[in-house]
């Protein structure tokens, strides 16, 4: 990797750049620390915040990997750090409210002391507008870098400690995809691992294509290694991560090798369970869903989002598929996977959603029988289609959707959990519960949330459980 590049202060990024798919090969390159760089934070702390999905955590995971190979020690307040960086989250509206909340107040912080390091990362940062404010009413942040970039930390670091410049510098485009990069994961034994980055997909209302660049997957070989690597290393749970984890390998050329074939070949790596996150119906193929039929590792949850059940909906949205043909993949899915759970997001409020269209999406959360779902009202967001769509429903009506939605949805998590009843379930055990320091909490194979009574030697084991109670958002048992 060329790590003399020249620091290019105030690289702004540009929504319509990302907008465009290159057709450039994407290479491997491996992440090295140059010897300049492994001393700079020995005896300084970092700490970082995460707002938002799993890849932010994931990512997160990685910033804290770089800063501790440079030295730093995680601080276990704002208080005492040298560095803080601030993983944002640009999917709603809210979200990056509540992050433009912590900005201010992280000021009084700098104020106290003129040293820190803050920096903003991640989704928000990919963001012209963000990237203009920041600059404009934000001084006090020294360091702006997005989703492509997060390997140049420790010249930003450095750039940002020595020469007391501001550095901004946001890719609009992807780049290669970057391998070995260090990690301090968050769990003892249960690990994300990204097989995929970016979006192609270009659903109306979503920011996520812009922010995250051109689908690209990693290579099976390095998949597999860093799951065998987590296997001796007492890993117990992976969850697979991409923005569609259907697509992988669609990218490849000359290779046929699809996420079907991945979940085969994770299958026989030894670690005890697998899970991955999120999935697009129009790209779930049969050759997934016999894997996980066959697979012994593989968990019988599939978080499927449907967004809508209603047609002219759907097509605004750009999902690629009808209410009845997702109905069919689900149909299909639950004939090879007998039992298994399935889970979805909504977005109730689209723009040109009516009452019909609703109804539509509450027939639809009855037909599939979901266990779960994430609901959302939909927020408007600058340089997507659908920031353009005409909305003319007040948004008393979109919440009252939002609560009648829930309620469904809420009835689906109990039916979910009641089927379990009086079964042997097997949890991997996370942790004491939240509310009783008595009690173990930790997820069964469906993902359902189990509570008991047990001992802490448990925690990391997977345990077998019998289910006495169902509630909505828990089952309670006894270890058996
Ligand atoms: N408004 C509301 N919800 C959104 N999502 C993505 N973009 C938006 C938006 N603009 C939801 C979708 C997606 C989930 C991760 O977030 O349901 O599946
Ligand atoms: Fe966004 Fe659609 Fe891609 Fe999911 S599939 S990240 S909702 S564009």
């Amino acid at each position: 990797m060329n790590n003399n590049v020249d620091i290019e202060k105030y690289f702004k990024p540009d929504l319509n750049k990302a907008r465009k798919r290159s057709k450039q090969t994407i290479e491997e390159l491996q992440f090295n620390l140059s010897d300049a760089h492994h001393k700079i934070g020995v005896d300084k702390t970092y700490s970082i915040h995460t707002y938002g999905c799993q890849g932010n955590e994931a990512d997160s995971e990685t910033m804290a990997g770089i800063l501790e190979l440079m030295g730093f020690a995680n601080s276990s307040t704002e208080e005492n750090s040298d560095v803080i960086i601030i993983n944002t989250c640009a999917i709603r509206e809210n979200a990056e409210n509540r992050i433009w909340g912590e900005l201010g107040r992280l000021k009084k912080l700098k104020r106290q002391n003129p040293n820190l390091i803050l920096g903003l990362a991640g989704c928000m940062a990919q963001e012209v507008n963000v990237v203009d404010r920041v600059m404009k009413k934000y001084q006090h942040v020294d360091l702006v870098f997005g989703t492509h970039n997060i390997y140049k930390l420790p010249e930003y670091v450095e750039t940002a400690m020595f020469s007391k410049e501001r550095v901004i510098e946001v890719y609009s485009q992807e780049g290669d995809i970057i391998e070995n990069l260090p990690k301090v994961r968050n769990h003892r034994f249960k690990a994300w691992v990204n097989i995929m980055f970016g979006c192609d997909e270009f659903c109306t209302y979503c920011i996520v294509p812009y922010t995250r660049g051109k689908e690209r997957s990693r290579s099976k070989e390095e998949i597999i290694k860093e799951v065998s690597e987590l296997v001796d290393q007492g890993y117990k749970e992976v969850t697979l991560l991409g923005q569609n984890v259907n697509a992988y390998g669609k990218d490849f050329k000359d290779v046929e090798y699809t996420f079907g074939d991945l979940l085969k070949d994770l299958d026989k790596v030894g670690i005890e369970r697998i899970r991955f996150t999120t999935s697009h119906p129009h790209d779930l193929d049969r050759k997934t869903m016999e894997a996980m039929r066959d697979g012994k590792h593989i968990m019988p949850h599939f978080h499927l989002p449907v967004q809508s059940g209603s047609n002219p909906v759907l097509k605004k949205m750009n999902r690629h598929y009808t209410k009845e043909s997702y109905l069919k993949v689900l149909n299909e899915l639950k004939e090879i996977v007998p039992g298994i759970s399935i889970t979805t997001d909504i977005i109730v409020g689209f723009p040109t959603e009516n009452e019909e269209d609703f109804f539509e999406t509450l027939d639809m959360v009855d037909q599939a029988n979901f266990e779960g779902a994430f609901t959302f009202i939909f927020s408007k967001r600058e340089g997507t289609p659908a920031a353009k769509f005409e909305d003319d429903t007040p948004e008393e009506i979109k919440k009252q959707r939002l609560y009648l939605l829930n309620e469904k949805i809420n009835d689906g998590y109990l039916r979910g959990n009641q089927r379990f009843l009086n079964q042997t379930v097997k949890v991997l055990v996370d942790g004491v519960s939240k509310h009783d320091d008595q009690v173990l909490a930790g997820y069964s194979e469906h993902n359902k949330l189990v509570n008991f009574r047990g001992n802490r030697d448990m925690i990391g084991q997977i345990v077998e459980v019998k289910i006495t109670q169902a509630k909505t958002w828990f089952l309670l048992g006894e270890a058996v």
